[in-house]
């Protein structure tokens, strides 16, 4: 079944996505999958700040508040009514259930009450989807990711390799075994005294720091297309507690630019050498990490590989990946009855 026999190029089909996996409120409406029409996102970092990481109570609760907000601005912001909509897709799953259950029943209620089609979105396949979309405004649409393609999908929770022969399609290479690099990224943050979320704390610490001041172990894991970022928190662990233990002080930035410089090291280095092994004719970096400046170097600047990674603004949680995974599924005929439910632990493949 191919793409074209379900949606008719004249054909214009806009969804809103809705997003809360996590501690970001986020709706989107987006037109034939590509073209942000609106991207609203609510994020409550701030308050989860203060607990070091989520609180998932209280991001479920936060949620509830803003969710309808949300969905309103994105909507004026699309200059648009609900009517106007033809699908709403909405985050399943994995992520938080409290969480999850917030997005997924705002979706209800508005599928039910104006008889739209509702679609249930894997989070992860939403992170891929963002290296689709780009503002409507925009005079050069950047070009379609073409197949096949290998995504490495790097976020807070997960950290995996995923070939796509096609659109939503995809076949896991390899996975983290332990923490997802975002997690890791979070628990050294935590470690070494910096604010939640810890990758952006580690970017700008390890912005004054050696990246060659500590020569962390990295795992490699050759043979296969996994990854293992606990030998390297731990390493990192084992300098703090050794010069705490003799009251030396913590060279916050040089530990944040090594253990950095490791992470980019081996997601890098493990991505290219699959994009080959594979024989892709593109890549996607997707998720929180792909945020990363040092990450993003390596992928832009390293390599001449054609690539695709999303602006700053989509590489963290949003609405507009959603709503761009969902057109997709929505084209291929794809809709979800009323009692769906989410699924917190939903693999991609
Ligand atoms: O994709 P995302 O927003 O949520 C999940 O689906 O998990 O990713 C959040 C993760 C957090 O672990 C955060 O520390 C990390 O992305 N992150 C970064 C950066 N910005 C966000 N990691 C490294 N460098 C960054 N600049
Ligand atoms: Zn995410």
């Amino acid at each position: 079944m191919t793409l074209r026999k379900i949606v008719q190029p004249q054909q214009t089909a806009r969804i809103l996505g809705i997003e809360t996996s996590c501690d970001e409120t986020a709706a989107s409406v987006i037109e034939n999958g590509r073209a942000i029409l609106s991207s609203v996102v609510a994020t409550q970092i701030e308050i989860h700040k203060k607990y070091g990481g989520v609180f998932p109570e209280v991001a479920s609760r936060q949620h509830i508040r803003t969710i309808y907000a949300v969905i309103e601005q994105a909507l004026q912001q699309a200059h648009l009514g609900i009517g106007d909509i033809d699908a709403i897709a909405v985050t399943r799953g994995p992520g938080l259930a409290g969480s999850l259950v917030v997005g997924m029943n705002a979706a209800k209620g508005l599928a039910l009450g104006h008889d739209i089609p509702l679609i249930g979105v894997n989070h992860l396949e939403g992170h891929i989807y963002s290296a689709w979309v780009y503002p409507a405004d925009t005079i050069e649409p950047p070009p379609e990711p073409q197949f096949p393609l290998l995504a490495l999908l790097v976020s807070g929770g997960h950290t995996e390799l995923n070939l796509m022969h096609d659109h939503l399609q995809y076949k896991r290479l390899g996975a983290t075994l332990d923490d997802a690099a975002g997690e890791a990224f979070d628990k050294v943050a935590r470690m070494l005294d910096l604010s939640y979320p810890g990758g952006p704390s580690i970017q700008s610490a390890a912005d004054e720091g050696d990246p060659t001041a500590f020569n962390f172990p990295r795992s490699r894991l050759d043979g296969t297309w996994d990854f293992s970022f606990s030998g390297l928190k731990t390493a990192v662990l084992r300098v703090v507690r050794k010069l705490e233990d003799s009251h030396r002080p913590i060279p916050v930035a040089n530990l944040a630019a090594s253990f950095q410089a490791a992470v980019v090291d081996v997601l890098f280095s493990k991505t290219m050498k699959a994009a080959k092994e594979f024989d892709v004719k593109e890549l996607v970096v997707a998720g929180g990490v792909s945020a990363n400046r040092v990450l993003r170097d390596a992928f832009l600047k390293q390599t001449d590989f054609p690539i695709h990674i999303p602006p700053l603004s989509l590489c963290t949680d949003n609405g507009a990946m959603i709503g761009a995974a969902g057109y997709y599924h929505f084209a291929f005929g794809h809709r979800d009855p009323l009692n769906l439910d989410v699924l917190p632990t939903w693999p991609l493949s």
